[in-house]
C-alpha cells in the first residue's frame, strides 16, 4: 500500500478541515483509492510547529479548539512556525500549503511552494497568490524536479473547474470563460436582494467562513481577479499579470439597485471574464453586471459558484458547485493528492525520515 506523508503549512480552517477528513475518512480513501494518508508535520503562525515522523495523532489534536492549540506543549513541538526548516528538512512527501493569500506578491506562500518543489516534494495548495502570480515558473520548477504541483482549490474551492477544463474539455477550442467565482460577493448580492444591508451581509459571509481574512478582496473583485488570471493562464494559455485584468466590485450596490434590476428581469452578479481576441491575446476583467434571466450565470445563488466555458464544438458548457467553505476547499486538496498519486504513483513517494531534522 502506498502511503503519503503530509506536511501541512498553515492550520487554519482549510488544513484543519483536511485533517478532519483524513481522521474521519482515511480508511475509506485507502480502500477506494489505494493509498493511505498520514500527517507528519504541521506549522501554523499561532500554534507553532509540530513534527512527528511517525505520524501525528489527529484525533487528539482536533479535540483542542483552534484558538487553544499550542504545539510547544507537545512532543516534537515548538512555539515557532519554522516553515522553511519543516518544508526543506522535515518529513513529508507532499507539502500542503494553505496559508493566507497575499495578492501583492504571493508571499509567504510563494516561498513555501518554492522551497518544497526545490526539495523534491510534491505540493498542493489552495492559495491563489503563488498560482496566479507565479504559476508558470512554479510549474516549470515542479517539472524540473519531477514532482507534482496541484492547485484545484485555488479556483472554486472543491468544484473541479481546472481539471474539468484540463481533462474533460481536451480537444475543444475554448474561446472564453466567464464565471461567478466569489461565494462571499454572491451571498451578499443575494442578501441585498432580500433587503439585508451590505455590512450585515458581509458579517454573515464572514461567519459562514466564505470571506477572505480581509473581505475587501471579496467585495472589490480582487479575489476574482486572481481566479480569472489562473483560469485564463490555465485554460486559454495566457500569461497575465494583475495589471492586465481590470477589476470592479460590488460595494456600490444597494437593495434599491437589486429591486430596480428585478423589475427589469435582471440580477446583479460579480462576473470574472477572460476572452480570446482575434489576434490570439486574451482580454480579462472583473465586472459587476446586471444579467438577463436567460444568462447561464443569472440563476447561480448564494455561495454557489459557476464557470461557463465557451467552446467551438459544444457551445457553452457550464459547471456549477460550491466556491468557498473550509470542507469544500479541503476536498480540493484531497483531489490534488489523488491527482499526484495518479500521475506520480508510488514512485513519487519519498518517505523522508530525515534523521538530521531536529524536532
Ligand atoms: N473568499 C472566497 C469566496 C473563497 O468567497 O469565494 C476563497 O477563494
Amino acid at each position: 500500500m502506498t502511503r503519503y506523508d503530509l506536511a501541512l503549512i498553515g492550520f487554519g480552517g482549510v488544513n484543519r478541515a483536511l485533517a478532519e477528513l483524513i481522521a474521519e475518512r482515511g480508511s475509506e480513501l485507502e480502500d477506494e483509492l489505494g493509498f493511505d494518508l498520514r500527517v507528519v508535520a504541521i506549522t501554523d503562525l499561532r500554534a507553532g510547529s509540530l513534527v512527528r515522523p511517525d505520524g501525528i495523532d489527529l484525533a487528539a489534536l482536533l479535540a483542542t479548539a483552534p484558538g487553544e492549540l499550542d504545539f510547544s506543549t507537545l512532543e516534537g513541538g515548538s512555539c515557532e512556525p519554522r516553515n522553511q526548516q519543516v518544508i526543506q528538512d522535515g518529513p513529508g512527501d507532499i507539502v500542503v500549503e494553505a496559508t493566507f493569500t497575499n495578492p501583492a506578491d504571493g508571499e509567504p506562500a510563494l516561498s513555501h511552494v518554492r522551497w518544497a518543489l526545490e526539495a523534491g516534494k510534491h505540493v498542493c495548495t489552495t492559495n491563489k497568490g503563488p498560482v496566479a502570480l507565479h504559476g508558470r515558473v512554479l510549474k516549470e520548477l515542479a517539472a524540473r524536479h519531477g514532482v507534482g504541483f496541484e492547485f484545484e482549490g485555488s479556483v472554486l474551492s472543491g468544484t473541479p473547474i481546472l481539471r474539468t477544463a484540463g481533462r474533460l474539455l481536451a480537444g475543444l477550442r475554448v474561446t472564453g470563460v466567464e464565471g461567478i467565482m466569489n461565494g462571499t460577493s454572491n451571498h451578499i448580492l443575494g442578501r441585498l436582494e432580500e433587503g439585508v444591508d451590505f455590512p450585515e451581509a458581509v458579517r454573515e459571509a464572514q461567519a459562514l467562513g466564505y470571506a477572505e481574512a480581509d473581505p475587501t478582496a471579496d467585495v472589490e473583485g480582487h479575489d476574482v481577479q486572481l481566479k480569472v488570471m489562473i483560469l485564463a493562464n490555465e485554460v486559454l494559455g495566457a500569461d497575465l499579470r494583475r495589471e492586465d485584468v481590470r477589476c470592479g466590485g460590488i460595494s456600490h450596490l444597494t437593495p434599491a439597485d437589486m429591486r430596480d434590476a428585478a423589475s427589469r428581469g435582471l440580477r446583479w452578479k460579480l462576473v470574472g471574464q477572460a476572452t480570446r481576441r482575434e489576434d490570439g491575446s486574451v482580454d480579462a476583467r472583473v465586472v459587476s453586471a446586471a444579467l438577463p434571466a436567460d444568462h447561464p450565470l443569472a440563476a447561480v445563488s448564494g455561495p454557489t459558484n459557476a464557470v461557463a466555458f465557451h467552446t467551438d464544438l459544444l457551445g457553452t458548457v457550464t459547471v456549477s458547485g460550491p466556491g468557498a467553505g473550509r470542507t469544500e476547499t479541503a476536498y480540493a486538496l484531497v483531489s490534488d493528492i489523488i491527482a499526484i498519486h495518479q500521475r506520480h504513483g508510488a514512485a513519487g513517494t519519498h518517505h523522508l525520515s530525515k534523521e538530521s531534522f531536529r524536532g
